[in-house]
């Protein structure tokens, strides 16, 4: 962490927790992060938005909220040579923490080991339950009466490492996989990552207890 900074009225201040936003798809995630950030619900700063994907939704969404977006495409790379690209661009931003928010990519041990302990991500479902891809609709097609979401710690796996939050929902039975995975996005996701994100600061800025 880097060290107090000098303000307009000459006092030192403690720096905020600088994250980085790694997102794949159209943002709606990343949305609610910045939104959170913005009205100072989480005290830290968003340095940059870094996407995956060319044209991806969530590009427009950080260029809303004034976020420097970037661009690191994977296709088509080897995974250490996507990873060491993206690394190089946070280093650039001075990211000290990531926030996954629909980054649909594996990240190996090599960048894991880059960030230990710093990266949180969101995933659509109860975790260890339904991990991988679509854990919204599988829910539903599971037949499951309460569903929610889960915020946790990245490491090596697939949608595992420890849980910060979770939160859910009862099922409606008319609303099918579709309607069930939006209402889990506007009332579990964006709801549970702004709160985890701030449980995450509040635990960084935490006196040590001896
Ligand atoms: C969200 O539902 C998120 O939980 C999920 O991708 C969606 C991205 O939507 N992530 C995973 O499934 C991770 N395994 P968004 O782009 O609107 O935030």
């Amino acid at each position: 962490m880097p060290g107090p900074t000098e303000s307009s009225s000459g006092m030192r201040e403690p720096s905020r927790p600088r994250f980085a936003i790694l997102a794949s798809g159209r943002g709606s995630n990343a949305d609610a992060l910045m939104r959170a950030f913005k009205r100072n619900f989480i005290a830290g700063e968003v340095v940059a938005l870094v996407s995956n994907v060319e044209g991806a939704g969530v590009l427009e969404r950080a260029r809303e909220h004034g976020v420097p977006g970037h661009v690191v495409v994977s296709k088509g790379l080897t995974r250490e040579a996507h990873e060491g690209a993206l690394l190089t661009v946070l280093e650039k931003t001075g990211a000290e923490h990531l926030l996954l928010a629909g980054y649909m990519r594996i990240l190996s041990p090599w960048f894991l080991g880059r960030f230990g302990g710093r990266i949180l991500n969101i995933h659509p479902s109860l975790l260890p339950e339904f991990p991988g891809l679509h854990g919204a609709e599988r829910q539903w097609q599971a037949g499951r009466s309460v569903v929610g979401a889960t915020v946790h710690f990245v490491d090596g796996g697939v949608d595992t490492g420890p849980v910060v939050l979770q939160g859910s929902i009862e099922v409606r039975g008319d609303e099918g996989p579709e309607g069930l995975a939006q209402r889990i996005l506007n009332e579990v996701e964006h709801v549970i990552y702004p709160r985890a994100v701030r449980l995450f600061v509040e635990r960084l800025t935490k006196p040590v207890e001896t």
